[in-house]
Formats: structure tokens, sequence, C-alpha cells
């Protein structure tokens, strides 16, 4: 996997300078099939308004990366489903009518989508399925070791919940949304973790529809009170947005010494959180990576650069329809108060000054972050 990143790294740094220019402008260069040029329009489909992730960072890097592989000659039709699956299917039906050259996909519902898949399949327009494994014919996939990402979050609430963890210990479980495969690949590292180790009872594991926060707090709520508020050693939070709302309804239920919770997707407030110690952790994605890459592997295949989209798609999985899908698996790594500035700052998602901000500044001194 390091191997592979690697490569990726020093393909992004000199990829753009070879590009510029040489194809259009000799027409030779290392290309199986040259199709198109930099006049190329990609489509963008997100899968939801509730995660700051798509809009922060997603989106934009991108798109920045697009303009930057196409000489910013290229067009980006970006469009949210805002989590309602059958939004996302017309937003995709229309960049087929409209004959966009190639469709980045984020699924709302991964296998709902697999019908207009094909159809985009059968009008020629490749689509990389982005963030999550989206069935039907799809042309390639970034993403993460989702799996990983599970565990990561696991072992680390492990950590936070201290050396004497028991198997009679409570851990709360608020996964993700049932029709996103990545949280069931979650929710299965997670478990490889949490079996044998700790106690998870069925009747408070909950799949939270559209990883609504909202619900993510309710079914807090009900697990409370299923289990008493002095027997919660931990929580399970699938990602930060529902750990914000989780946090709340703990605090409501008058927990005022609050188990480990835990997150995913290094959200600015998460972040926060984290540093006054109402969150144990979050796991940062390196957004720059994950994007760059889906962007790379668009233009690449509409511009028949085979060879440099070969290199960036080395590793394979399986969907429940396809077999080994041309990949590419970037590496997360967990985020506690002492890694905050090793990775979120040091990768420039956040400033100093955007984290430690008047009510965070104690916190941010104690923890070195200045
Ligand atoms: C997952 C994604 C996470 C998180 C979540 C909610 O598929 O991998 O990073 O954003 O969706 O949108």
């Amino acid at each position: 996997m390091r191997r592979i990143a690697m490569f990726v790294a020093a393909s992004t740094m000199t990829l753009p300078l070879a590009g510029c220019g040489v194809l259009n402008a000799t027409g030779s260069s290392t290309t199986a099939s040259p199709t198109k040029g930099n006049d190329i329009t990609v489509g963008v489909l997100m899968p939801d308004k509730i995660n700051t992730r798509y809009k922060n960072f997603d989106v934009p890097i991108m798109t920045a990366k697009i303009a930057e592989l196409t000489n910013k000659q290229a067009r980006v039709d970006y469009q949210n489903a805002a989590s309602v699956a059958s939004t996302q299917a017309e937003q995709m039906q229309k960049m087929i009518d409209d004959k966009v050259d190639v469709i980045i996909l984020d699924s709302v519902d991964s296998h709902a989508i697999a019908g207009t898949v094909k159809k985009a399949k059968s009008a020629g327009i490749p689509v990389i399925a982005y963030d999550r494994l989206a069935e039907g014919p799809i042309d390639s996939y970034v993403s993460f070791d989702n799996e990983l990402v599970g565990e990561v979050q696991a072992r680390t609430l492990l950590e936070g919940m201290g050396p004497n963890v028991d198997t009679s210990d409570k851990v709360i479980m608020i996964n993700g949304s049932p029709t996103d495969p990545n949280a069931k690949q979650f929710k299965t590292g997670a478990m490889s973790e949490l079996s044998g180790k700790v106690d998870t009872p069925s009747d408070v594991s909950f799949d939270t529809k559209d990883w609504d926060p909202k619900t993510a707090g309710k079914e807090t709520t009900e697990a409370i009170d299923k289990l008493g508020k002095g027997n919660i050693a931990g929580v399970y939070s699938a990602n930060d947005a529902m750990a914000g709302e989780i946090i709340k309804s703990l605090k409501a239920a008058g927990i005022t010494d609050l188990p480990p919770v835990t997150g995913q997707d290094a959200d600015l407030d998460a972040i926060q959180r984290i540093l006054v110690g109402q969150q144990y952790m979050t796991v940062y994605k390196p957004y720059p990576a994950e994007a760059e890459a889906a962007a790379q592997m668009a233009v690449y295949r509409v511009q028949g650069k085979d060879i440099q989209f070969d290199a960036l798609t080395q590793d394979q999985v399986d969907s429940p329809t396809n077999k080994n899908i041309p990949s590419q698996l970037v590496q997360v790594s967990a985020v506690t108060k002492s890694k905050i500035k090793d990775t979120v700052v040091a990768d420039g998602i956040y400033k100093i000054s955007q984290i430690c901000t008047a009510d965070y500044q104690a916190a941010c001194t104690a923890a070195g972050l200045k």
C-alpha cells in the first residue's frame, strides 16, 4: 500500500508538467488511444449535504485538480443529491442526456444506482465510483480501506476505554447508513476489534438511515434508556456529524463524565471536541489524495492516457456485481488530541487559527497547538 501511495505522489508531481501541451501540441504521447483533449465535461455527483467533507474538501479539491490537468479548459458539472437516491438517479440521467465525458459518482444508494450506471456505460460514459463502491459496470474506484477505518476507530476506542476494559463493558454502536456499503465495512472492521473484548448488545446497535445526525441522537437516547446512564463504557459513532449529536444526547441525559466517543471525517468541530475531551477520536482520511486521484482518473480516462490511468489504479476490488475493479485505496490515520498537529494541521486541512478560536485557546495551549 505504501509503495502505491508513493508512486501516486510521484505521478501527481510529474504528470501535469508532462501533460502540459505535449499531447495537444505534437499529438504524440505515451497514450494508447487519445480520444479527447482538454475541452471536456466532468460530471460530479455527491451524496449528501449533512457532512461537510463534500463541500469543504472533496468537490473543491477535485475541481481544482481537473482545472490544473486540463489547462483550465474542462467544465465540472457538480450535483449533490441531498441524501435522496432518486434525486441522484435523476441528476445522473441528466448528465448522461447532456453527454458529459465522464462521471465521478459518490452514491447515496450503491445498489439502487446500478441501473443508471449501466445506462452511462451504454452511452459510452465511464463512471468512476468515488468513496463508495457503486454497483453496476463502473470503470474504476477510489476510496480508502474502509474496513481498516472501522478497525482504527475500534482500536482507538478500546485505548480510550483504558487498560481495564472488560467483556461486560457496554458499548453503544451507532453505525452509518444501510444503503452505504462503506458503513457496512466500517462496522465489520469495528466488530472484528470489539468482539470478545467488550459487550456490544444488539438492542443498542443501530444502522442510521442517511447518516442522519438527529437520528443518531435519538438512537443514543434510546440506548441510554435501555442500558442506564451509569452503564455506558463507550460509544462507537461511525462519523463526526453523528458524534456531535450523540454527545449532546449523552449530556442531555445528565452524563457528566463522558465515555469515549469515536468519529470519522476530521470535521472541524470534531477536532475542537477532541481538543476539549468531549470526543475521543476521529479518522482523518486524506481528502487531497482521494479527490486528486479521482480527478486524474477521470481526465486520464477521457484523454486515453492509459498508462497514467493504470498507474493510479494498482489495487483491485470486487463489488456485488463486478469483479477486479481497478482501484486506488488511500491510507487513513486516527486522530486523538496528541495527533491533531501531525495530521490535519500538517496536511494543511486546517490552520491552527481555525481550530484555536477563543473558546479553544486554553485547550490548544495545553495540547501544544500554537
Ligand atoms: C461515508 C464516507 C464517510 C462519511 C459518510 C457520511 O461513505 O466514507 O467519510 O462522510 O459517508 O457521508
